[in-house]
């Protein structure tokens, strides 16, 4: 013990060793740090899907899907997409199917890339909203856009056409430009249906004014 070198350090007759750092620790020490420029590029990098709140979103969603069966098959007419565009819940199950399957080609945001530009306010085959579910059920242009009847279940087919109906108008910088029609605005949802259970009375009010994003 008295054989470490000393530091000159000594109050009131009290020294001080000069032991160095356990080589463990000192590597430990280097190896955290020069680990952690990786760590931040893989969960704060940007990369799609890393980062908690995808994480959060990808469960939101697969709990929303667990509640498909109870929720029944929504049918992708007009009222009830439009309905799921007020609704936070469901538009970000719409949003994690889109991120799964259509980002390829319309791009992160819906900007477009192969796949046309969702954001703006031209459409080729979207007349009314509705129309979004058919063309994302069918397919268009000879399967240019792919049909997903067959890959989606009807509900995701109803809730990724809110997602995409509620990205219009976000223009997302350095988009696809404008192909098609301009078309009239999306109407305003309908009112909520008696029968429905969920929980009206705070979250309806506000999300009901919330225009589609
Ligand atoms: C393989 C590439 C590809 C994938 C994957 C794809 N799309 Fe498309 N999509 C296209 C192309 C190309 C068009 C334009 C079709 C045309 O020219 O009429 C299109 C058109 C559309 C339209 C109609 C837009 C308009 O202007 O009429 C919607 C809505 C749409 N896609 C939604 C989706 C959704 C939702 C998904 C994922 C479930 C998806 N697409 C996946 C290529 C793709």
């Amino acid at each position: 013990m008295s054989e470490a070198p000393k530091t000159d350090h000594a109050y009131d007759g009290i020294e001080e060793f000069d032991n160095p750092l356990p080589g463990w620790w000192k590597w430990l020490f280097i190896g955290s740090i020069a680990f952690s420029p990786i760590y931040w590029m893989f969960y704060h990098g940007g990369a799609e899907g890393r980062s908690i709140q995808d994480g959060y979103d990808v469960a939101l969603a697969e709990n929303t899907r667990l509640q498909f069966a109870e929720m029944g098959e929504l049918v992708a007419d007009r009222d009830t997409i439009l309905r799921c565009t007020t609704k936070d819940n469901l538009l970000k199950v719409g949003k994690v199917v889109f991120k799964t399957n259509c980002i390829s080609c319309h791009g992160r945001d819906g900007e477009g890339k192969v796949g046309v530009n969702l954001t703006d306010n031209h459409y080729k085959n979207v007349r009314n909203i509705e129309d979004i579910a058919a063309v994302i059920a069918n397919g268009a242009a000879g399967n240019a856009m792919p049909a997903w009847a067959n890959r989606l279940h009807p509900n995701e087919v109803v809730l990724v056409s809110a997602y995409v109906a509620s990205i219009r108008g976000t223009f997302v910088e350095g988009g696809k430009s404008e192909e098609g029609k301009e078309i009239a605005p999306w109407p305003e949802p309908p009112p909520e249906e008696e029968a429905e259970e969920e929980s009206e009375d705070d979250s309806e009010k506000e999300t009901e004014k919330e225009p589609a994003q």
